[in-house]
């Protein structure tokens, strides 16, 4: 959906809320020539107790975990962040909604070495629903392996998310689009299993759960270790620092993506061989529908995952 179709007035911006159409930088951003920023993707969910915030903790502590590596000292504490949030959620009158926090360099000067660029600090929100659609949470998608791999966490740090990093996965999206698949799933350099380009991968084989390790250059996503958690509440067993090969993908039984944005995605095919039984295999229902559940439902055992956004 196109922000021009959105009913969504400001965003914060350093400190305070601005027009919409104002949230404007400099031309010359250090952020925008080098990528130098880090960015979250949270989720905000219209559950039964009201709308409440998808693991929001964790989110933040990702944000500014991401920014360690490249010097960023984000000019906010986390409750200021929070409240922004909070009240951002609030003015505009969302339900559920998407929610983006950036962190970048701004305007100074143009050196790769970012000197005194000002840390600048946004954070959007807007309505949006699945990602890969509706169907895809049904039916499940159609995946390729890309021809370009993740880079090195010894290249980019693959446990921050930074803004100029996911060139990689606009590369393998655009791939994968242009070769009429819905998604594209990346090998790291050794050629295992890496991750889709903005969701981690789940494999089951035997009844059992595989999901790769973070030491395959795969992002620490917050779904996964959600739904790592659910699955074994659930009473499955799940190896999470698995080194998963090519070739396993084709006789998985099942396999999903997990994302903020993806939730949890049934993968039915690779390369056009047929996963399982060419749909969602009940591995990932039983999954799938535990998280939905969680998340429109909030019971309390995972009350904890949740950030009220009191009305
Ligand atoms: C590269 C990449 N991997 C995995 C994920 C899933 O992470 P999360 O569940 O925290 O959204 C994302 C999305 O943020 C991503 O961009």
């Amino acid at each position: 959906m196109s922000f021009d179709d959105m009913d969504v007035d400001s965003i914060w911006m350093d400190g305070e809320f601005v027009d919409w159409d104002e949230a404007e930088i400099h031309v010359l951003t250090h952020g925008l020539h080098y990528g130098t920023g880090v960015f979250e993707g949270v989720r905000c969910y219209d559950t039964a107790d009201g709308p409440a915030i998808f693991r929001w903790e964790e989110h933040l502590q990702r944000l500014y975990d991401s920014a360690k590596p490249y010097d960023i000292d984000i000019p906010f504490e986390p409750d200021e962040l929070t409240e922004a949030t909070v009240e951002l959620i609030r003015r505009e009158g969302l339900d559920s909604c998407y929610i983006r926090p950036i962190v970048f360099y701004g305007y100074d000067m143009l050196g790769l070495h970012p000197g005194d660029c000002p840390e600048r600090v946004a954070i959007a929100a807007w309505p949006w629903g699945a990602y890969l659609g509706e169907d895809a949470l049904e039916n499940g998608i159609d995946v390729m392996i890309s021809s370009w791999r993740k880079h090195a966490s010894s290249q980019i740090p693959t446990n921050s998310k930074t803004t100029g990093a996911y060139v990689n996965s606009v590369l393998a999206s655009l791939e994968a689009t242009d070769n009429d698949y819905r998604e594209a799933l990346i090998l790291n350099k050794e050629g295992n299993v890496a991750e889709g380009p903005g969701e981690n991968l789940f494999l089951i084989r035997d009844g059992e759960i595989y999901t790769t390790g973070l030491s395959e250059s795969i992002l620490d996503g917050i779904t996964r270790r959600s739904v790592i958690e659910i699955a074994r509440d659930l009473g499955y067993t799940v190896h999470d620092q698995a080194t998963i090969s090519r070739g396993e993908l084709y006789t998985a039984d099942e396999l999903f993506f997990t994302g903020t944005a993806a939730e949890v995605t049934p993968i039915r095919s690779v390369d056009d061989t047929q996963i399982g039984a060419g749909t969602k295999g009940p591995v990932t229902d039983d999954i799938q529908s535990a998280f939905f559940n969680i998340v429109e439902n909030q019971p309390a055992e995972y009350d904890d995952w949740f950030y009220p956004v009191e009305r």
